[in-house]
């Protein structure tokens, strides 16, 4: 057996089975109550169906206590779940609210999901060039919580644009060939059991388990009612999963469960140990991403929007090649209209925080390492992200990276610029990113691959 990241015994496997320590002799207990669900797969026990839905349901409803199900959530974690019960499990959080059906639109579609990393913004040009190629892009996102940013909040410092999308609108403006893509809060009646419970795990200590991860992910996204969907799991020392056995085991979970549930699912394993891009923050990310649908960006932010983007066109069976959607314009026109239907004003000039100031090179050297993490860091120090949810976050603030692994520096020259309406954030975040720049003398480094592995059903 060998330790993986997400803090649990596992075997190469293709189930969860391995994860017993001691199997239960006498899986598939079935009682129907809190204390003998918890105890069962404390034991090793395999939890039946009907026990699944109980206890989900009952959490729903408050007839199963909060330390009751963190409790639960621990004993998975230390003992797992097989494919068989983590596919009950997403279902019976899908059940626990609404299900979308965007079955009648008039255009496929499909969608993609992130495990999240610095200075990932796709989501902002990817979701544009899909609908540009014909699909219908239905996604539902999130706000940022520690180092990794939000989608939404990226999107919020555009002026006048507004998450909340009522699900008749959603379905108006993806119908729309001049629109076709969506960028939205989820509603409070989807998967509101994994609301709670990725509340609760997040306080107990409970988040690092794949049954549980994927089940959580998942449950969201086959409740949005997209067709098809491509997941970009990220893996590296900004990602969630820092380990490719990690990360290939939580995609392979993922792409069962959306097959399980009949949405065709591929996933990308992408490497997170670089900042995505020259920026980290929300309207910095924002205008980065316009460069991009405006012929330019950088060239990995352009790399992997492509990559994401052939899939999804794939999986939605269309004939059409993204990269001349990007190329003459189609693209852009999309996102105008996609951010215009959400209340904002492209045209808008995007915030900017009222200080900034710029980190230099302490000595010569190459570039041989740019940690993600301390730049996802800085950033949330910066007031770009949120230690609780609910917090505010600056529209302006985060860092500009103006280097690149394999770049010479000469002592002096400026690495990153700190952006933040609030100055007293400047020395946490230079602290932050004292490490985040490794460089020495006569290195070479050899180009590193974005894209490590592709997983499908
Ligand atoms: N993101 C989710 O939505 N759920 C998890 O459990 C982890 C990351």
């Amino acid at each position: 057996m060998e330790r993986t990241d997400a803090g649990r015994l596992s075997e190469p496997t293709d189930n969860y089975q391995g994860l017993y320590a001691s199997p239960c002799q006498t899986c598939r207990v079935t009682a129907l109550d809190a204390v003998s669900i918890i105890t069962a797969k404390r034991d090793g026990g395999e939890l039946s169906d009907a026990q699944i839905d109980w206890v989900i349901d009952g959490f729903t409803n408050g007839r199963v206590a909060d330390e009751q199900m963190a409790a639960l959530a621990m004993a998975i974690v230390l003992r797992g779940m097989t494919r068989r019960e983590t596919a009950r499990w997403t279902a019976a959080m899908i059940g626990s609210g609404r299900r979308m059906d965007f079955t009648d639109l008039p255009r496929p579609t499909v969608d993609k999901h992130s495990t999240g990393g610095v200075g990932d913004k796709i989501t902002l040009p990817l979701a544009p060039l899909v609908a540009a190629c014909g699909a219908a892009v239905p996604q539902l996102s999130g706000r940022g919580l520690g180092h990794t940013g939000g989608t939404l909040d990226k999107l919020e410092s555009i002026p006048g644009w507004r998450a909340d999308v009522s699900v008749s609108r959603m379905r108006e403006i993806l119908a729309d060939p001049g629109i076709g893509g969506v960028i939205c809060a989820a509603g409070a009646d989807l998967a509101p059991a994994d609301k709670r419970l990725y509340a609760l795990r997040d306080v107990t200590g409970t988040v690092e388990s794949i049954p549980l991860i994927a089940s959580s992910i998942m449950s969201k996204k086959i409740a949005e009612g997209t067709a098809a969907l491509v997941l970009d799991v990220k893996v590296g020392s900004g990602a969630f999963l820092k380990t490719f056995d990690g990360a290939r085991e939580l995609a392979r979970a993922m792409v069962e469960l959306g097959t399980d549930a009949g949405v065709r699912t591929v996933a990308l394993l992408t490497a997170m140990d670089t900042p995505l891009g020259r920026t980290a923050g929300n309207a910095l990310e924002v205008a980065e991403s316009v460069e991009v649908l405006a012929g330019g960006g950088p060239a990995d932010v352009v790399e992997l929007t492509l990559a994401l983007a052939r899939e999804m066109v794939a999986l939605a069976g269309l004939d059409v090649d993204p990269a001349k959607a990007l190329a003459d314009g189609r693209a852009m026109d999309h996102w105008r209209a996609m951010v215009r239907a959400q209340g904002g004003d492209p045209d808008a000039p995007l915030p900017r925080a009222r200080h900034t100031e710029i980190v230099r090179a302490e000595q010569d050297g190459v570039l041989t390492r740019l940690d993600a993490m301390p730049v996802g860091i800085a950033a949330w120090r910066l007031g770009a992200g949120r230690a609780r949810q609910g917090d505010p976050v600056q529209a302006g603030a985060g860092v500009e990276i103006h280097v690149r692994p394999g770049d010479s520096v000469v002592a002096g020259q400026p690495l990153f610029t700190l952006h933040t309406d609030t100055p007293e954030a400047f020395s946490g975040a230079s602290d932050a990113l004292r490490s985040a720049a490794v460089l020495e003398s006569d290195a070479t480094v050899p180009p590193a691959a974005l894209i490590l592995d592709r997983i499908e059903a």
